[in-house]
């Protein structure tokens, strides 16, 4: 994993900004795995500024983003197709019939995995997945536990994560318990990954992916089996 050190998060948002950039620019019609979160806000920043000084065009690009909570309605202001409009398409030229959030409120968690997967592939995978990663190690919404799973699929929330994501919410209680996340395989078949990471709270998690032994435990740790993935965090997260 080449690894990427930055003095802060607005350095970290800029870094990973100009990846994103590039893959555009060589790839106009490229397919991005985008996330949601604090991480990657200032990443899409960054993009949105670049689309206005007219560095950037995303009239070709199609995306597909990582996961969302289930149940939820696009319009409630915490799902993540609220969040992914909010901080970048209402502000680029993305077409939006070719971006993609997994359906929270599909009637049927299963056949909603499956047609996402269906859809990664009618577009050909995924050229560059932005990731995140949660202070227990998740990557998308792929928990800690004894099992991992390969494909786009419904899935519980930790109690870990339930209460690091509350912060969003009125209460603990009102954060979905539920979520529909792109599994392992889903991940691990993009052609390029960067994951970023900011803030001391990541440290520990930075630390086991960096360890070179994979576990259920810590899902990030399976990036190690990936020929090219980058992260890109900041002093905080990687020195603790
Ligand atoms: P965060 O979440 O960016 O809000 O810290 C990251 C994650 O849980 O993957």
């Amino acid at each position: 994993m080449k690894v990427i050190v930055c003095k802060d998060y607005a350095e970290m948002s800029a870094k990973a900004a100009d990846i994103v950039a590039a893959q555009v620019t060589l790839k106009p019609n490229c397919v991005l795995g985008l996330a949601t979160g604090s991480t990657p806000e200032g990443m899409y920043a960054c993009l949105v500024k670049k689309y206005e000084a007219g560095e950037l065009d995303f009239s070709a690009v199609r995306s597909v983003n990582l996961d969302e909570y289930y149940p939820i309605t696009p319009d409630n202001d915490q799902s993540y197709r609220y969040f992914m409009n909010y901080h970048l398409f209402d502000h680029v030229n993305i077409d939006k019939a070719n971006t993609n959030v997994p359906d929270g409120q599909a009637k049927d968690g299963a056949a909603e995995g499956a047609r996402y997967e269906a859809l990664i592939a009618s577009l050909g995978g995924i050229d560059l997945q932005i990731l995140g990663i949660g202070q227990n190690g998740h990557i998308g919404f792929n928990e800690p536990g004894e099992k991992l799973y390969p494909y786009t699929h419904l899935t519980d929330l930790t109690p870990s994560t339930i209460k690091a994501n509350s912060r969003f919410f009125a209460s603990e209680d009102d954060v979905p318990k539920q979520a529909l996340s792109m599994g392992m395989g889903s991940i691990l078949n993009a052609r390029k990954i960067v994951i970023m990471a900011s803030g001391a709270a990541k440290h520990d998690a930075i630390v086991k992916m960096l360890s070179g032994v994979m576990t259920t435990q810590t899902p990030a740790t399976f990036l190690a089996c990936h020929a090219d993935v980058t992260l890109i965090c900041d002093e905080a997260a990687y020195n603790g």
